[in-house]
């Protein structure tokens, strides 16, 4: 079975068939999945997911393209949203230096400030750090307490090393399913068993053989394939530790 640590099904691309899609979870052999939020509206629609779906964990938290939006009402909002039922981590937050749909210095100040919500609530974080690497360790570094899972890896191989030893996991994407993917093989083969963890960031970055296409959890086995081929192991092994490895990591069961 397979733990899906990074997906949108709040997102508008589900819109249609939301409750279909999710319904058919269980038979593409996927018992785990945590609901990741951008704003407010999807960290309440995480949270309704999570009461609503027995396999279903919700993150809360503001995204950094819409970093903008934070203010001391929607902090106040994750705060109380992060205490209810299932909800097991701060995300995603950081920082997108691709887009910069929020200005740089705004995306510094929501990540640093969620940092210290999840530091306060005794909560992991996920991280979101495109084109940003030496401000997200810079702001990772300054908030020892707090532990957290860099979601769609996409750092050095040097980076990755200082996040374990800080204590952090990293997860992989479809991302590792394509041609141009250059750095991700020697990081995924790098990576400790016991922190590694698989996501599809479903409805973006459908693995081949379906890229380009709207993702789902049930393309998970795709990306544990590929990552089982990186590291000389069969499938079956990821899909159980990186099960176990979520677990662990969000506090479940
Ligand atoms: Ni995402």
């Amino acid at each position: 079975m397979y733990f899906d640590t990074h997906a949108h099904y709040d997102d508008e691309a589900f819109e249609a068939d939301r409750e279909e899609v999710i319904a058919s979870l269980g038979e593409k052999g996927v018992s785990l999945v945590v609901n990741a939020s951008s704003d407010i509206r999807s960290s309440r629609m995480s949270v309704s997911f999570a009461e609503k779906y027995p396999f279903i964990y919700a993150a809360v938290g503001i995204h950094p393209h819409d970093a903008s939006s934070l203010t001391e009402a929607s902090l106040s909002e994750i705060r109380s949203l992060a205490s209810r039922n299932k909800v097991v981590a701060i995300g995603e937050i950081g920082l997108d230096y691709f887009y910069n749909y929020s200005p740089r210095e705004v995306q510094k100040e929501a990540f640093r400030l969620q940092m210290q919500l999840a530091g306060e609530l005794g909560l992991p974080v996920i991280v979101h750090d495109r084109d940003a690497h030496d401000d997200s360790m810079k702001i990772v570094r300054d908030f020892p307490q707090v532990r957290g899972v860099f979601h769609c890896y996409s750092g050095s191989l040097e980076m990755a090393k200082e996040l374990i030893k800080l204590g952090w996991y990293l997860s992989f994407t479809g991302a590792v399913t394509f041609k141009n993917a250059k750095k991700a093989p020697d990081v995924v083969a790098y990576v400790p068993e016991d922190r590694l963890m698989i996501e599809t960031d479903c409805p973006y970055l459908a693995p081949v053989p379906l890229r380009g296409k709207r993702n789902d959890s049930g393309n998970l086995k795709y990306i544990a394939d590929r990552i089982a081929e990186i590291r000389g192991t069969t499938s079956e092994h990821i899909a159980s530790v990186t099960m176990d490895n979520g677990k662990r990591f969000f506090s479940i069961g």
